[in-house]
């Protein structure tokens, strides 16, 4: 038990616990992750490195407000924006996702209007997509480690996650095709539903798949997906492209699969503009179309229908490109004060190392084998004490694979300020110095 920071203990999902919960309630409870940011909203003084938020400071409240007053500016499109809108989304919107997909990634194709679809931030069609493709015991390969909220969509499905190697390039292909070669031998192949890779400034690693492994990936699915005679899906999850801050940009997983029949490529407004708005979209192949909307029919029959109208008019009024720049001003400063911190705090620590992301939001940060810097481990206390918080590297492993490596922690960049990162990294280097 630390300071009380502590999940609380399962039940067993089978027990009955007198209130009459489903299964899937019972067994999405007491995630470690949930607590931490509980207790981190109690003690507001703590210097908080372990929210996945995004800068306070720089969030668009006067682009918002303009688009505000366009959407209702007049009375017959304001009350269109009031109303209920479509299970796939305010066309406009979706017309204006397509043109930017198709700007970010000319060789894109097979990418038309009808597999474009809205949902409430990037992370429901992950949901969506785990609904549509998942029954319990099927298998989502994913990087080892990886985005832990998608890996509560899985176990909330039933559904196994198996880790993939994943270095400062990303996804390592040859791991991928070893996993694959694995499951074939031992005639699990026909369980494979999917791939979940984030390509972009991966939350937690930072890391982007690199150039040359992009193409070799998309062939990988292809050709485990003949073996297995029916489509294995790549969902490629691109919520952080948008935020660079050096280097060129890449062309996405999809622009790779020329008829766009494996890949699923999620995109979200929320790091880029704002995710009080919570606005995502997909591009989908053809047959997930029907299927991922009639889960949705079930769900919502349609996002909000007012914030997608915002969207929509914050980019046909040339509001969003300039807010991103501004953005990635913003982060790479933020990025840089991380970086010079952890080689001042950290760099004489023998055996730690870190990566230096060229964008996103997150450090991932590797101790010397011995610390523990998991919830119950010494080094989280000793960083609690000197006053802040991170997230331990170890809940982002998935439940099979590579063992979660305990000596990990993800540490954000994106709430603090300059002054905040340097005092919560040297919080964290005294702590550090005490355990190793
Ligand atoms: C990798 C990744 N994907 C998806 C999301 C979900 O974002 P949203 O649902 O706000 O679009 C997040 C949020 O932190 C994320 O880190």
């Amino acid at each position: 038990m630390v300071n009380g920071l502590v999940a609380p203990k399962r039940k067993d999902p089978l027990a009955d616990a007198g209130t009459p919960l489903s299964r899937r309630a019972r067994e999405a409870g007491g995630q470690p992750i949930g607590e931490l940011m509980h207790r981190a909203l109690a003690r507001p003084e703590l210097i908080s490195l372990a929210a996945g938020f995004v800068d306070q400071a720089s969030l668009p409240v006067e682009a918002t407000r303009v688009a505000l007053e366009q959407v209702l500016a007049e009375a017959t499109a304001g009350k269109a924006a009031l109303q209920y809108g479509t299970t796939l989304g305010f066309p406009r919107l979706r017309e204006l996702l397509l043109a930017r997909m198709r700007a970010a990634d000319p060789g894109l194709s097979a990418a038309s209007l009808e597999r474009v679809i809205v949902t409430a931030g990037s992370n429901q069609l992950l949901h969506l997509l785990a609904d549509t493709l998942l029954d319990p015991g099927d298998i989502v390969l994913v990087a080892a480690p990886t985005y832990f909220v998608f890996l509560g969509a899985l176990a909330s499905v039933g559904a196994r996650s198996l880790g993939v190697a994943a270095d400062a390039q990303g996804l390592v292909p040859e791991s991928l095709d070893e996993r694959f070669a694995a499951l074939a031998r031992s005639s699990e192949l026909s369980r494979v539903k999917a791939i979940y890779a984030t390509s972009y400034f991966d939350n937690p690693s930072g890391a982007s798949i690199e150039r040359q492994r992009r193409p070799r990936i998309v062939d990988l699915v292809q050709r485990w997906s003949q073996q297995a005679k029916r489509t294995i899906y790549l969902i490629e999850d691109t919520a952080y492209r948008e935020l660079r801050y050096e280097g060129q940009d890449l062309p996405s997983l999809r622009s790779l699969d020329a008829t766009g029949e494996h890949v699923i490529l999620t995109g979200s407004f929320s790091k880029s503009f704002s995710p009080g708005i919570r606005v995502g979209w997909g591009l989908l192949p053809p047959e997930l179309v029907q299927p991922v909307c009639d889960q949705k029919q079930n769900i919502d029959f349609g996002s909000p229908n007012f914030n997608q109208h915002l969207m929509a008019a914050v980019l046909e009024s040339g509001l969003f490109d300039p807010h991103v720049a501004e953005l990635r001003g913003r982060y790479r400063q933020k990025l840089k004060a991380m970086l010079d911190a952890a080689e001042r705090h950290l760099g004489k620590v023998p055996g730690a190392s870190w990566q230096r992301p060229q964008g996103g939001l997150y450090v991932w940060l590797t101790l010397p084998p011995h610390v523990d810097a998991g919830l119950h481990g010494r080094l989280f206390q000793l960083a609690l004490d000197a006053g802040v918080l991170y997230v331990p590297g170890e809940y982002c492993y998935p439940a099979e694979g590579p063992k979660a490596a305990k000596n990990t922690v993800r540490l954000s960049f994106g709430v603090q300020d300059e002054a905040g990162i340097a005092r919560g990294m040297k919080a964290l280097g005294e702590a550090l110095a005490e355990v190793c």
